[in-house]
């Protein structure tokens, strides 16, 4: 069987978030989110992986994992405006040397959808006043773990967090509101250009050699449902504003060393009327071009990845996969979705793209914020009754690829 070989070097691994599978946040906005009676479950233990952690990168290391991507939970290490837990922050410090033991090379998010309770009261995103918290964070844990840590990302999907907690409401603090929305995308984004020179500049006093910094990007694979020139249009907007307008404003102002994509499924317009909010939201009510779909019916399309790879090759950036993953009840599928985009994620390479790693989603099931416990993203499988953990034959199949570098066809 010919084999497809991937550049030496290439970082493997998985990725998590800390509210998603620590357990216990209690000092964050989702935590309290949860309590007001909306969410679908209580995310109350999570995974454990708060004290489990050990054997959790124990799991990820038999895999053939070289890397791994988590986030530090900024709630715990200030639950109060200004005080700051040393202890949370000897917890982290314990967690990379963890990974670093077991040869995992650490990628760290330093802001992954949630808040500190105290910062969302006072408006959160949308107030610009506040940016200069998330600053005096970033200063505070980058400063004291910056001799472990080479890869930093800022904050997590910035567009999904924009959109769902301010556009769609689904997420706290649920408003509708396309200005909100504004407000808050540009604070976003005038906290990754401040956080990115502040990261830098402790680099350089330090003596360090310089990290690599960016955000990690949601992007989806935009298709015209009937290709009309409305739903093309439509899907070239969604394309240049959800996709690229955050890469294009952090890559203008030089901030980014490298992109962090965060990749799922195909995304199908269908423009209804000549108008604004049908051009940026409508989407094909029935399902005239099927595809498989996951477990939350996500449609399943590999060659998404590999077109938008290939539209990132422009800014000649390493692109690391900083999430590509499935939910679903059916594990060999999970092999399939993972082979499929792989082989995508290679041909990209053979265009020449700059890819330099692959982070699947997620080291273990958790806790996915208004879907709760149901869908099933993990290599690992959770027993949230017992919290034993399950390595499903998905990971072992994956596992052969990190350790090998290579992949059948
Ligand atoms: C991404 C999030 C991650 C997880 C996956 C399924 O948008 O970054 O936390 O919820 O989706």
């Amino acid at each position: 069987m010919p084999e497809l070989k991937f550049p030496s070097g290439f970082l493997w691994g998985a990725a998590t978030s800390a509210h998603q599978v620590e357990g216990d946040n209690i000092h964050n906005d989702w935590w309290a989110w949860e309590r007001s009676g909306k969410a679908k479950d209580l995310s109350g233990q999570a995974c454990r992986h708060y004290s489990m952690y050990e054997s959790d990168f124990d799991l990820a290391k038999s895999l053939g994992h070289n890397s791994h991507r988590f986030s530090l939970e900024w709630s715990r290490i200030e639950p109060k405006e200004g005080t700051f837990d040393q202890k949370e922050l000897e917890h982290y410090r314990k967690v990379i040397r963890a990974l670093k033991e077991r040869g995992l090379e650490p990628l760290v998010t330093l802001h992954h959808f949630t808040n500190p309770q105290w910062f969302a009261e006072r408006g959160g995103w949308e107030n610009r006043w506040l940016v200069k918290y998330y600053l005096r964070f970033v200063e505070y844990v980058v400063g004291s773990l910056s001799s472990d840590v080479r890869f930093w990302i800022t904050i997590n999907e910035p567009n999904i967090y924009a959109y769902l907690s301010y556009v769609t409401g689904a997420w706290p603090p649920q408003k509708k509101s396309l200005s909100s929305d504004s407000k808050v995308s540009n604070n976003l984004i005038s906290a990754h250009i401040s956080a990115y020179k502040i990261i830098k500049r402790i680099y350089r006093k330090a003596g360090l050699s310089a990290p690599m910094v960016s955000i990690a990007q949601n992007m989806q694979a935009f298709e015209p449902c009937v290709p009309n020139i409305r739903n093309r249009l439509g899907a070239y907007l969604r394309d240049r504003i959800f996709n690229f307008s955050f890469v294009d404003e952090l890559y203008r102002e030089r901030t980014l060393d490298f992109i962090g994509l965060n990749y799922y499924n195909r995304s199908l317009v269908e423009v209804k009327r000549w108008r604004m909010r049908n051009i940026f939201f409508d989407t094909c009510e029935n399902n005239r071009y099927p595809l498989p779909k996951n477990s939350l019916g996500w449609d399943i399309y590999p060659e998404g990845l590999y077109k938008l790879l290939l539209k990132l090759k422009g800014y000649k950036l390493p692109v690391i996969i900083s999430e590509n993953g499935i939910c679903t009840e059916d594990d060999s599928q999970r092999w399939d979705y993972i082979r499929e985009h792989l082989k995508c994620v290679h041909r990209a390479i053979a265009s020449g793209v700059d890819v330099r790693g692959y982070i699947y989603w997620s080291l273990m099931d958790n806790y996915e914020w208004d879907k709760g416990f149901g869908p099933r993203f993990g290599l690992i499988d959770i027993d949230y009754a017992t919290y034993a953990r399950k390595v499903r034959p998905s990971a072992k199949l994956f596992g052969e690829v990190c350790r090998t570098g290579s992949l059948d066809e």
